[in-house]
């Protein structure tokens, strides 16, 4: 049996029973294989740019005895293009924001409305979120998974080609509020952005810089009851 922590379990649970998934970056490919495991999916591709992971992923499959997985060596989305009309969800989890937005902007046929991203960033939420309302994408729902203290931010996203420029206080929160760690994620923000702001105090210089910043402490306070 396929075991998940919290982080890929989150993942899974926005993964709809019955849908075709594409889970892009997958390495050992453990959330196909549970998905497929526990008769929420039948098929899937398993999409890794490189050949280790890949081979990860089919030594998973084999030894969890499972059918319907199809393996993709390919950088992204690009493989999946012949296959467009054959899947419906898409995953990303386990890479850095900056790098989902480039495999987004790379297969601009992505942008169709019938397809599902769950996305699961391990850096740079805000800039994958602002790129997400920027380029007709919309977050439907959001939650937050905690693994030995670490908090990451799972996004279920649909296209809907309605662009949207977001405040900085939305891109570094998303829509979580009623998340069980949602002051936790508030907390951990306002103390990213005192280091910054000591940071730039120290050199002495940037005060725009410097305001910007305190002005997005105040209003990270205001979301929550931080004060
Ligand atoms: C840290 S693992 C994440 C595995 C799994 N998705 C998870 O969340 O546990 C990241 C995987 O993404 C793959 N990867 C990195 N860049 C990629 C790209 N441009 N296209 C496809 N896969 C990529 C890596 O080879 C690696 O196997």
């Amino acid at each position: 049996m396929i075991h998940l922590t919290p982080r890929l379990l989150s993942v899974a649970a926005y993964v709809t029973k019955g849908s075709v998934l594409a889970d892009i970056g997958t390495d050992h490919a453990y959330l196909p294989a549970y998905l497929i495991e526990n008769g929420i999916i039948a098929r899937a591709f398993a999409c890794d740019i490189h050949e280790g992971p890949m081979q990860n992923a089919k030594t998973t499959v084999n030894d969890a005895g499972i059918t319907g997985v199809e393996f993709i060596l390919s950088d992204g989305l690009q493989g999946l293009e012949p296959h467009k009309d054959t899947f419906d969800t898409a995953v990303m989890a386990g890479m850095g924001g900056e790098l989902m937005c480039d495999i987004l902007s790379a297969a601009p046929w992505c942008r169709r409305e019938g397809y599902t991203f769950i996305l699961q960033p391990m850096s740079r939420a805000n800039t994958l979120r602002r790129y997400l309302y920027a380029h007709g994408f919309e977050i439907l729902h959001e939650s937050i998974a905690k693994e030995k203290d670490k908090l990451y931010n799972i996004m279920k996203v649909r296209f809907t080609s309605n662009t949207v420029n977001i405040r900085e206080v939305e891109a570094l929160l998303g829509k979580t509020t009623d998340s069980e760690y949602y002051e936790e994620l508030c907390a951990r923000e306002i103390k990213r952005l005192q280091k910054m702001y000591a940071a730039f105090a120290r050199a002495n210089h940037m005060q725009p810089e410097q305001e910007k910043i305190l002005e997005l402490i105040k209003e990270i306070e205001r979301y929550t009851c931080l004060q």
